[in-house]
């Protein structure tokens, strides 16, 4: 239980706070780690019409990945201490639909993640990202406040 956590991070604070939840869970249990950022290109449309290629999508969002690799950067300072086995990645999509995915493809036995991210809006308990994960993720799923 707890071998790999997957935490996806959207530079929110919300995110950060889940990321020391996992840290604090994964201390315990000796977890791997999975750090993920999901970029979404603008152009939905084209995403969806071109079979999902990670190279091609990727060429016309050279702009997005660096943000997603400036987040990545943050999650890595933040994880410098960590004593086990970090991982970090970018992917390429919808945002619950890639990181529910991820889970599936990483082997991942564990989701923890922000309640809200970096829309803000405070109105809702819940952001679209973090309930479509709770609802359909197959692993247990720490959602942070
Ligand atoms: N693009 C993303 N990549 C990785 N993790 C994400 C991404 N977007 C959201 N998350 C994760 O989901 C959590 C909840 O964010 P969510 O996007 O659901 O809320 P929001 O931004 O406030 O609302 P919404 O995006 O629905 O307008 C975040 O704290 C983060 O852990
Ligand atoms: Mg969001």
């Amino acid at each position: 239980m707890f071998k790999k956590i997957l935490v996806p991070v959207d530079g929110s604070e919300g995110s950060w706070r889940a990321l020391e939840h996992a840290v604090a869970l994964g201390e315990k249990f000796e977890s791997q780690i999975e750090v993920v950022n999901v970029i979404q290109p603008y152009n939905n449309a084209a995403l969806l019409a071109v079979p999902l290629d990670h190279n091609t999508v990727k060429q016309g969002n050279s702009e997005l990945e660096k943000i997603g690799d400036k987040v990545l950067e943050m999650a890595e300072e933040k994880m410098a201490k960590y004593p086990h086995k970090v991982e970090y990645s970018i992917e390429v999509g919808h945002p619950s639909e890639r990181i529910i995915a991820f889970a599936k493809k990483a082997e991942c036995d564990a989701i923890v993640l922000g309640s809200r991210g970096l829309s803000g809006i405070a109105e809702f308990f819940l952001g679209s990202v973090s309930s479509k994960v709770a609802q359909y993720a197959g692993v247990p799923v720490l959602i942070v406040k």
